[in-house]
């Protein structure tokens, strides 16, 4: 008996099982052509898209699939903001950093996010309802300072607008609930 066989095998199928079929072909077809390893972030993308963040057993299972080491494959999604390592909120906020709003308060609308969720950037509300981060210009200077939740705009804020956006979230959330 071939030991070196069979693990191999149950390694491949513990990757496999820790993804799916669609990520698995997708992953076998990025392994055929000439340079497997240059589809890392394309199949990094894909499994993100699908999971909503690469948690360590899909990562795992990608470095076994394409045959990369481990530590390069969690280098690789560490290393890019795009790349989520943890679980996001049902609500992504992010708060325009760039130029125009920032001279407009945006550092006070940040600060307020940050007071009223308990959290920093990047980071998750304890409920699981939003995850906030930052970004460059968002397209709408005119209505700087600017934040979004999901893909909704919210312009010319105040620090105390804040507070009452994040309630009309949890007041949908709890609704919903009810029903
Ligand atoms: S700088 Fe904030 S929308 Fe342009």
């Amino acid at each position: 008996m071939n030991v070196a066989t069979d693990n191999w095998r149950e390694v491949q199928a513990t990757a496999k099982q820790a993804l799916t079929d669609e990520l698995v072909a997708f992953i076998d077809g990025c392994c055929s052509g000439p340079e497997p390893h240059s589809n890392l972030i394309a199949v990094l993308h894909k499994v993100q898209h699908h999971f909503g963040h690469l948690a360590a057993p899909q990562l795992d299972a990608v470095a076994q699939l394409m045959q990369i080491p481990a530590a390069k494959v969690a280098g690789v999604a560490s290393f890019y903001h795009f790349f989520r390592l943890k679980p996001r909120g049902r609500h992504m906020i992010n708060v325009c950093l760039g130029t125009a709003c920032y001279v407009k308060g945006a550092d006070r609308i940040a600060q307020r996010l940050i007071d009223e969720l308990g959290i920093s950037w990047g980071e998750t509300s304890k409920d699981g309802m939003f995850t906030l981060e930052g970004s460059r210009c968002l397209g709408t200077c005119g209505l700087a300072p600017v934040l979004t939740v999901d893909q909704e705009v919210y312009g010319n804020l105040t620090p105390d607008q804040v507070p009452l956006i994040l309630d009309n979230y949890l007041k949908k959330a709890r609704e919903e609930k009810q029903r």
